[in-house]
């Protein structure tokens, strides 16, 4: 039988509600697939970080380097300022493992209802780059407390990188509807807009049976809001990717759904898994957050690690427990997370 060994960073807020959640579901899986899971348990994130004044051990990413993926919960938590602990632990990951594309896929589920008209014909796929762009670690701050004080941040695009994340995205598009949609700003005086786009264009028209429409980030959000069937497979920088994929999450219906994989296509390093939403303050601790995010980002890590079975069976499970009418509070429902959890593995077993 196979066994994965696999990195669990449940982190902060939610993560520690939703985490148990979708390893009870998968755990549920296993049982009857030929594959058995070794869960790393990892006691990282902002209490740590309060106990010791680290996010993760010092070694932390060789630790990481040995396993078969990365399963993380969120980070963040309110009194600890978010670039202490996001640079702290998630981006040194996806930077250290090259997890160059971030697959943030959205689309209608049955038994969820949008605010959105038309929002039942969504399905759609954010490519975003993941580990350059507006995210850069070049610039700083200087003369804090002074009038002068200033913040200066540099935006970096390579051709390396543009590159690779719009072939991953050409090649998607043509396994799906053909079309690609490359979110750009290229109308202004932002420089990198036209190296963007340029390099978008060259890349994409090498892939066979791809049409490319470049579209402005600004009328793209409200072509998001106003004609979600008409959006596909979307590549889109670090930071536009990061908005949209919160965008297209609401107008599925809500944020607690949202997957999201950065990956390393590669394979030299391993891959993590997590849900688009973040640690949820306000709702932590009561029991009530929405696992489907956290699982459905589970069953993009089986299919990544070659389950595509429990992978189906993963979704199927999630998707018929929406579909009977059980759902959490942010889809107007009134289950618990482990009401829902429960009515996932009714479904399992
Ligand atoms: P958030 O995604 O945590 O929450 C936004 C809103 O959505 C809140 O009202 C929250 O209750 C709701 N929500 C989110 N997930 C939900 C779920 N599963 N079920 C039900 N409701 C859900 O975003 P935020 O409030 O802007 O950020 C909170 C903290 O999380 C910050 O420190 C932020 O930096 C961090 N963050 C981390 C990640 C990550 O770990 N990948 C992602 C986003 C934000
Ligand atoms: C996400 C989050 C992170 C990002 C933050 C918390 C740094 O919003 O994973 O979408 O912007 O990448
Ligand atoms: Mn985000």
């Amino acid at each position: 039988m196979k066994t994965y060994t696999i990195d669990v960073i449940a982190g902060d807020g939610i993560g520690q509600e939703v985490m148990p959640a979708a390893i009870r579901a998968i755990e549920a899986i296993a049982v009857s697939e030929e594959f058995s899971v070794t869960w790393r348990e990892r006691d990282w994130g902002s209490e740590r970080y309060l106990a010791d004044g680290q996010m993760m051990p010092s070694d932390g990413l060789d630790q990481l380097a040995s396993g078969d993926a990365i399963f993380l919960g969120a980070v963040g938590a309110p009194g600890i300022p978010d670039h202490v602990t996001l640079w702290g632990l998630l981006i040194p990951i996806r930077r250290a493992f090259l997890q160059y594309i971030n697959l943030r896929p959205a689309r209608h589920l049955a038994g969820v209802t949008s605010q959105v008209l038309g929002a039942e014909e969504l399905d759609a796929v954010v490519v975003r780059e993941n580990v350059e762009g507006e995210y850069s670690e070049i610039g700083g701050r200087a003369y804090d407390g002074r009038p002068e004080a200033m913040a200066i941040q540099q935006t970096v695009f390579t051709r390396a990188g543009v590159e690779r994340v719009s072939r991953y995205a050409a090649k998607l598009a043509a396994t799906r509807s053909g079309r690609l949609i490359s979110a750009t700003k290229s109308n202004g005086i932002i420089h990198t807009g036209p190296f963007w786009d340029e390099i978008v264009r060259e890349t994409s028209s090498e892939v066979g049976g791809v049409e490319l429409e470049s579209v402005l980030i600004d009328a793209l959000a409200a072509r998001a809001v106003t004609r979600p069937a008409s959006l596909d497979v979307i590549v889109a920088s670090n930071l536009f990717g990061d908005i949209l994929s919160d965008l297209l999450s609401a107008v599925s219906g809500s944020i607690g759904i949202a997957p999201s994989a950065n990956l390393n296509p590669p394979r030299d390093h391993p891959s993590m898994f997590e849900p688009v939403h973040g640690s949820a303050p306000d709702i932590a601790g009561m029991g009530v957050a929405n696992p489907v995010g956290q699982m459905w980002a589970g069953a993009m890590m089986l299919d990544h690690l070659g389950e595509p079975d429990a992978a189906r069976r993963l979704e199927a499970a999630f998707e018929g427990a929406l579909a009977s009418g059980v759902s959490t509070r942010d889809l107007g429902g009134t289950a618990s997370t482990a009401d829902f959890t429960d009515a996932v593995i009714d479904r399992i077993t």
